[in-house]
């Protein structure tokens, strides 16, 4: 459950996660000691599983832009900031590249959250990049009327693939990484 405190903070950052799809990261988050974000435009799923994940986790986060300006003139730099503040435990890494070639650089992770380039083809090449780098594979937007191309995407490379809830998709790979 996301407290008031934590909602104080995630709710003035703009994005398309809505509450029940924050309330499903965060706990997921709880559980887990690595995490990446693959797309994280002002950092409003960042900011929500960044504060719930355990003490000393890693989050990684990779978005082409840190600085999306939106309502409030929040960035996904601004919430970086913020979120570093409310967790210096945390080890953040914020990488300003694409979500692809980030995959060569970047650490495995318990969970990748796919949520960048929502084309057919680059959310083919997010999952084939990541897959193998994580023990839960999961991602937003599982929407057959706003997003065709996600569903068609994650459909084809994910054998296993299910909706916890919203447009969350999910699916456990075959990776043990605890
Ligand atoms: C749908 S938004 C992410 C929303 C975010 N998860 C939230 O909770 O609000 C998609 C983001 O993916 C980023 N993006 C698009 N193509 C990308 C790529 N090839 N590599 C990395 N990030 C990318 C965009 O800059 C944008 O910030």
């Amino acid at each position: 459950m996301i407290d008031t405190y934590c909602w104080q903070a995630i709710d003035r950052i703009p994005g398309y996660m809505s509450r029940l799809e924050c309330e499903w990261l965060a706990g997921i988050a709880a559980t887990v000691n690595s995490w990446t974000e693959l797309g994280a435009y002002c950092g409003r799923s960042m900011l929500c599983v960044g504060l719930h994940l355990p003490k000393k986790a890693t989050l990684q986060v990779v978005d082409i832009s840190l600085g999306t300006v939106s309502r409030a003139g929040q960035t996904l730099f601004t919430t970086f900031v913020e979120l570093r503040q409310k967790r210096p435990d945390l080890n953040i890494v914020l990488a300003r590249m694409d979500s692809v070639a980030a995959a060569e650089l970047l650490k495995d992770s318990e969970v990748v959250f796919v949520d960048a380039n929502h084309n057919y083809e680059n959310v083919v090449n997010d999952i084939t990049a990541w897959r193998s780098k994580c023990r839960i594979l999961c991602g937003h937007d599982w929407n057959q009327k706003e997003w065709p191309t996600v569903v068609r995407a994650v459909r084809r490379c994910v054998p296993n693939v299910s909706n916890p809830t919203g447009s969350i998709w999910v699916a456990p790979t075959t990776r043990d990484l605890r």
